[in-house]
């Protein structure tokens, strides 16, 4: 690895990323929100090229929670438009020789029809790379998660297929968005703010966290590298010694 800082041996094997400060960039520069979401959709394509560089096994980042419907129209309409491009240049490459593996979590049942068609298709071309797992969090909500996983446990209970005293930890992982993944090492949340605001919020019972003062759309690489150096000094106890 020609990167002397971050090692390939000692990565964390999940980083979550909440891209946050979109809407602040655009404002210092005088310039409607939806300009800071471009160029945060740019930011995130750089990030998603250095975390496959690095060998990276998987990257959640945050695009749209389930709060985020608040927003007036045209922003959330524009962050959808950036989001069906990211697919449409997904199509676009897809032979091209790369390992990436993109999925999407979240509650896709509220989205336009064309973009839950796109997902499909995108998680379809996914299947089978073995390389760095991307989870795109759009309409994602950990406390909807954790309803929909109930839910669905609940449905097992209705069918006679388990009982309530087998219901344990692993099975609820086993019905989140993320079953079958770690659970992130690293959390990091760029533009100063110092909260999860529904991301992972069952995953994240032991992840450490790294808020940094830069805006998503500043945010580059090295300071992905910085926050992993920074990770590389916490002692970890998951409640041990
Ligand atoms: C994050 O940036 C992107 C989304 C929430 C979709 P924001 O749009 O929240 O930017 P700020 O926090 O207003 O600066
Ligand atoms: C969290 O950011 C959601 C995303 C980054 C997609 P918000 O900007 O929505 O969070 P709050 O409102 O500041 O907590
Ligand atoms: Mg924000």
């Amino acid at each position: 690895m020609e990167n002397k800082r971050v090692r390939r041996d000692d990565l964390p094997k999940h980083i979550g990323i909440i891209m946050d400060g979109n809407g602040r960039w655009a404002k210092k520069r005088g310039l409607p929100r939806k300009y800071g979401h471009r160029e945060g959709a740019k930011a995130f394509r750089k990030i998603v090229e250095y975390c496959d560089k690095i060998g990276l096994q998987y990257l959640t980042v945050y695009a749209f929670s389930t709060e985020n419907w608040k927003r007036p129209k045209d922003e959330v309409d524009a962050i959808m438009n950036l989001l069906e491009e990211y697919m449409d240049e997904a199509f676009a490459h897809q032979n091209d020789d790369t390992a990436v593996r993109t999925r999407f979590i979240g509650d896709m049942g509220a989205l336009s029809i064309v973009l839950q068609e796109k997902i499909k298709r995108i998680e379809q071309i996914g299947q089978g790379r073995t390389g760095l797992t991307v989870n795109v969090a759009l309409n994602y909500g950990g406390r909807n998660e954790l309803v929909h996983a109930v839910q669905a446990i609940a449905e097992l209970l209705e069918q006679g297929k388990t009982a309530p005293e087998q219901i344990d930890e692993q099975m609820l992982c086993d019905h989140l968005y993320t079953a079958g993944q770690p659970d992130p090492d690293l959390i990091i949340r760029p533009s100063g703010e110092e909260r999860l605001s529904n991301f992972l919020i069952w995953q994240a019972a032991y992840s450490e966290f790294v808020f940094m003062d830069v805006l998503w759309p500043d945010f580059k690489p090295e300071h992905l590298e910085k926050a992993i150096e920074i990770f590389h000094q916490r002692h970890r106890r998951f409640g041990g010694i």
